[in-house]
């Protein structure tokens, strides 16, 4: 959730120890813009508050573990639905406000908060149910999926429900107009100022197709083809070992004529729904209403032509980066039509170190 936009991309990459790692990642859900940026996200919030009301004969009378539980607004749902009890683990100071949230509702005597992070707290009890949004950018970054599952094989009753249940990853070639935008820029300076900048071209190339993971929202017109699944998480059983590289093959074919300049990823979180035949979907799709993780965009570094039906296949790998574990890394081998495999690898920015040290 971290707003990497607006950090400096300045620094050069140090290796994080994890204790750092973890102060630097609880600090930033100290403030409060991110867990405004969080709840103004209809599509999220509404997602978690529907599945909640909609899984309410498995939450009544029962014990829930919200992990992470931040302003405690997934607890008061819970409550709502009728839990006997929930704990509201959550690890950094936003938890006197969650205090305070519980309060001001009335439901001191049903959700407890309980400051600490979830793999040292100690609970009364087991619980039925677990509870959380763990999801950052392209799924993975932050890392703190390893946590609910920790939570998942300390806390949870055999058989017990988790809430989402599922995620999936996908992705689609983009052609991304604002980069070609950008790079014809430096051709236009001549004509407004009098100064030929065109050799900017290729310097601006570079540093517009870098290797960041770029979070931007994709239109729905930029996306060359129907979106390929290439990961598939079970909340129930997938491992933190599993978590270390998560990917899969893709095969996709275009829509249209086109230059393909990016790839966008994105993912979906399904939360089981007993009443009806399907589950229910909480989607970042640029096809879908936008959410605040927008989308994750890599841009390549050689753009290629395609035409309707033109297969872009290839590979995707994501896994936890050296420097520092929270943050994703991810690796796209692929081949467009006939043209020569590319394989780039991308990574969020080092923004994390540079702002707060
Ligand atoms: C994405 S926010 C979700 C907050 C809230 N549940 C909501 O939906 O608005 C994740 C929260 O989990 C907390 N958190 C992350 N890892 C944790 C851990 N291992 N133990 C306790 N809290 C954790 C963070 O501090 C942050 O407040």
């Amino acid at each position: 959730h971290l707003n990497m936009c607006k950090m400096s991309r300045a620094g050069k990459k140090r290796k994080l120890d994890k204790s750092r790692q973890d102060r630097l990642y609880f600090d930033s859900y100290s403030d409060v813009t991110i867990h405004e940026e969080m709840l103004a996200d209809h599509v999220r919030t509404n997602a978690y508050r529907t599945a909640i009301f909609r899984n309410s004969d498995s939450i009544r009378g029962k014990v829930v573990l919200d992990v992470g539980a931040g302003t405690g607004v997934l607890s008061i749902f819970c409550a709502q639905a009728g839990a006997r009890k929930v704990f509201a683990v959550e690890a950094c100071s936003i938890a006197e406000q969650a205090e305070k949230i519980v309060k001001q509702n009335k439901m001191e005597d049903r959700v407890e908060v309980i400051r600490g992070t979830v793999e040292t707290v100690e609970l009364p009890e087991q619980v039925d149910v677990i509870v959380s949004e763990w999801m950052g950018y392209a799924l993975l970054h932050e890392s703190m999926l390893n946590s609910v599952l920790y939570a998942r094989d300390r806390w949870l009753k055999p058989g017990g429900l988790i809430l989402p249940n599922r995620a999936e990853l996908f992705i689609a070639p983009v052609s991304d107009p604002v980069v070609e935008d950008r790079l014809y820029f430096w051709y236009n300076v001549k004509d407004q100022y009098g100064v030929d900048m065109s050799c900017m071209a290729d310097f601006a190339q570079k540093c517009v197709r870098n290797s960041d993971i770029a979070v931007n929202t994709v239109a729905g017109e930029d996306v060359l083809s129907h979106p390929a699944r290439f990961a598939e998480l079970d909340l129930r059983s997938v491992t933190v070992e599993e978590l270390r590289s998560v990917g899969g093959a893709f095969r996709c074919e275009s829509f249209g004529s086109a230059a393909v300049n990016a790839f966008c990823v994105y993912f979906t979180v399904s939360f089981p729904c007993p009443d009806g035949p399907h589950a229910l979907v909480l989607s970042t799709s640029p096809f879908q209403p936008e959410t605040h993780w927008k989308q994750a965009v890599l841009y390549v570094d050689r753009p290629e032509e395609v035409v309707q039906d033109t297969p872009v296949s290839g590979e995707v790998r994501m896994y936890p980066s050296e420097d520092s574990a929270r943050h994703v890394c991810v690796h796209v081998d692929f081949s467009i039509g006939n043209h020569k495999r590319q394989s780039k690898t991308f990574s969020i920015p080092d923004w994390t170190s540079d702002a707060h040290i």
